[in-house]
């Protein structure tokens, strides 16, 4: 990231709501016990989440990739009182961390991890999805979209996470991955049943909504 661009995200941050205590814990061990603490959504991408979360005051949320659970903590915030969030994450030891955390949020009775792979679970939900965020493997992304969507209510809102991959989206020759992000950006804006919005938040965060 460039200097002004650096600088204005440190803005950003500093004139953003939260971290609660908790997710400041979450990122400091997610630091300490991980060897890629990148892939954690952090402050301001958190509370974004956060934010959307609030105004769809979503009933069932589905986050696919849970790592150390900053997402899925961040995610709850709007969940209502009877709501539900389930989170999958295939390594168990990622997923250890995450419980942790999630046993000492408030959110503890809400929060159902499951560990396995999530093209294996997912066909398995029969709940109908207010919300889903897609941030696991991305050559799978667009299985992941063909696998939720007929399970989301009209108005549910996908959030696919890393749609820029660094920006590379946008250079001309594209290598395999950036190709598939490419590619499931491209499929999403072309499918009649959702409309999409992407935003340059940290990797690129797409907004996508069911009609
Ligand atoms: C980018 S990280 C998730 C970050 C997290 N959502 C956050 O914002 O803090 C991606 C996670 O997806 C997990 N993952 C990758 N492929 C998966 C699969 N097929 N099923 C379930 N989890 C998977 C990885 O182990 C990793 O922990």
């Amino acid at each position: 990231m460039d200097t002004s661009l650096q600088n204005i995200y440190t803005y950003c941050e500093a004139h953003t709501f939260g971290p609660t205590e908790l997710l400041t814990k979450v990122e400091r061990t997610t630091h300490l016990k991980t060897l890629a603490p990148r892939m954690l959504s952090g402050h301001l991408q958190g509370s974004f989440l956060g934010m959307l979360s609030m105004l769809m005051k979503p009933n069932f949320i589905l986050e696919i990739g849970t790592f150390t659970g900053y997402s899925a903590l961040s995610l709850c915030k709007g969940l209502s009182s009877e709501g539900k969030l389930i989170t999958i994450e295939y390594d168990a030891e990622m997923a250890a961390l995450a419980e942790v955390a999630i046993q000492k949020s408030a959110y503890r009775n809400q929060i159902q991890l499951i560990i396995g792979d999530a093209k294996k679970v997912i066909p398995t939900l029969t709940e109908t999805l207010d919300m889903v965020f897609i941030d696991a493997d991305k050559e799978a992304y667009p299985l992941y979209f063909d696998l939720v969507i007929d399970k989301c209510r009209s108005g549910a809102l996908i959030i696919a996470d890393n749609v820029l991959w660094s920006g590379k989206v946008a250079e001309e020759i594209k290598d395999k991955k950036t190709a598939q992000i490419d590619a499931f950006n491209k499929k999403i804006l072309a499918d009649d049943r959702v409309e999409q919005v992407i935003l340059p938040i940290r990797d690129g965060l797409s907004l996508i909504r069911k009609k």
